[in-house]
This record gives structure tokens, sequence and C-alpha cells, in this order.
């Protein structure tokens, strides 16, 4: 579903060129959980960029579900993120302008859907917001904002889910709630999961944990992956 081969990120900055992520290979199955780990500024964030296709490799290619995302154009991007990828951020990035219902309906307008509104209410209904449609941001928890973000990025149904550090700005109880959730969506759907995080519990509940340092993997966690909890999910 993922495949990277000599992934390389170099960026430029005031103190001249800085190489990010130095020669990755890695390759995640379709519906394998992977959690990425190591310290800050190691290069977690750049490569799910990559891998969501909001930025592109300096070297090496990039695969997800079957396309080559270097050799795109803008538009042709803009499509794959549309048709595969789900993504959530630390500090959830919803418009504040616009209500929680009007949040979750973006993405199923731009792919077209003339049911965009009730689709988008279903996904609110299963985070638990159906009460919350013509809710704001601003009027919303941190844990039900965070909802609201894995509603809309689950509405599309989306092949793919990015998560960077999506607990970051919870606390401990609302945390776990919103992971347990983002758990169950992904099961769901069989999406494949890449959750960036600096909990080790938190790690630990995926299939395999990568481990990035200095913008090499020094561990792709194939080692200690756990064919069963994969196979399990697939039977039931
Ligand atoms: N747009 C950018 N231009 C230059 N350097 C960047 C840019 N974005 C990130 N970096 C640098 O790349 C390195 C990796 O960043 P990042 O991928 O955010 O790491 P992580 O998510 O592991 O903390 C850091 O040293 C960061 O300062
Ligand atoms: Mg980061």
């Amino acid at each position: 579903m993922i495949r990277l081969d000599r992934l390389e990120l170099t960026l430029p900055s005031q103190a001249g060129d800085v190489q990010i992520l130095k020669g990755l290979d890695l390759e995640i199955g379709g519906g394998e959980t992977v959690s990425v780990v190591g310290p800050s500024g190691s290069g977690k964030s750049s490569m799910m960029m990559i891998v969501g296709g909001l930025e592109r490799p300096t070297a090496g290619t990039v695969r997800v579900a079957g396309h080559s995302l270097g050799e795109m154009s803008e538009d042709a991007l803009a499509r794959f993120r549309r048709e595969n990828v789900g993504i959530v951020f630390q500090d959830f990035h919803l418009v504040p302008t616009m209500t929680a219902l009007e949040n979750v309906a973006i993405p199923l307008e731009f792919a077209g859907r003339k049911d965009a509104f009730d689709r988008a209410a279903e996904s609110l209904e299963k985070v638990g917001l159906g009460h919350r449609l013509s809710h704001y941001p601003g009027q919303l928890s941190g844990g039900e904002q965070q909802r609201t973000a894995l509603a809309r990025a689950f509405a599309t149904g989306p092949k793919i889910l990015l998560a960077d550090e999506p607990t970051g700005n919870l606390d401990g109880e609302t945390g776990r709630q919103v992971i347990d959730l983002l758990f169950e969506l992904c099961q769901t759907d069989g999406s494949t999961l890449m959750l960036i995080t600096h909990d080790p519990a938190l790690a630990e509940r995926c299939d395999r944990r990568v481990q990035l340092i200095d913008g090499h993997i020094t561990d792709d966690g194939r080692a200690q992956a756990t064919p069963s909890k994969a196979a399990a999910r697939k039977a039931g």
C-alpha cells in the first residue's frame, strides 16, 4: 500500500540546504497499522507529508495505493489525496468559521458527492457528535474537535489514514477515547494507518513500530511485527 525507495528530502533554509530525509526504504501493507516514533526533528512529519502527497521528495520514489507520487502533476496529486488519504493533525486543523458539519462536508464536496451534508452528518454521528453538527470549533472541547477532524478524515472512506501526534493536545483520558475511535474506524474501513506518536503505549497498539532517527529509518518494525494482530483484524 505504501512503498518508499531511497527516499530523500532536502529543503532550503537560510543556513543552506538541510537534508531532512536521507534515503528511506519502507514497505507497509494494506490494512497494517504502523506507528512512527523518534526524536523531535528526526523527519517523521516530513515523511508523512510525502506519503500524503503534500510534499514532493527530492530523490527516490514513493508509491502509495498504486500511484507513483513523484511523477504526478499537482492536479493529479490533489485528486490522489482526495480519493485515498485522510489526515489528522495534533492541532486539529479545523476551519474556525465553519460548523462541524461544514468542516466534515468539505472533502465530500471536493469529491463531488451530491449527498455531502448527509454523509457528513453520518460521519459525525459515528464519532458520537450527532448533537454538535452546528457548533463551531471554538464551541467544542479539544476532544470534540479532534473527533470532528476524525469524522472529516474518514468521511470519504480513505485507504490510508495519516495521523501526526493526534493526541498531543489532549489530556490522557480524552486522548485514549480519540485513539480508541481512530483504531475502530481504521478497523471498520480496513484503512492502513500511519501514526506518529511519542507515546510508547500507543505505539505498542500498532502492528509495527517504525523508528526514525536523524533522517534515517533505524528500525522498520518488521522483526517485531505481529501478523497475528493483522490476521485477527482481517478475520474479525
Ligand atoms: N520547510 C522546512 N524548511 C527547512 N527545514 C525544515 C522544514 N520543515 C522541517 N524542517 C526541518 O526538518 C527536520 C525534520 O522535521 P520534521 O519532519 O518536522 O521532524 P519531526 O516530525 O520528526 O519532529 C527538522 O530539523 C526541521 O527543522
Ligand atoms: Mg513532527
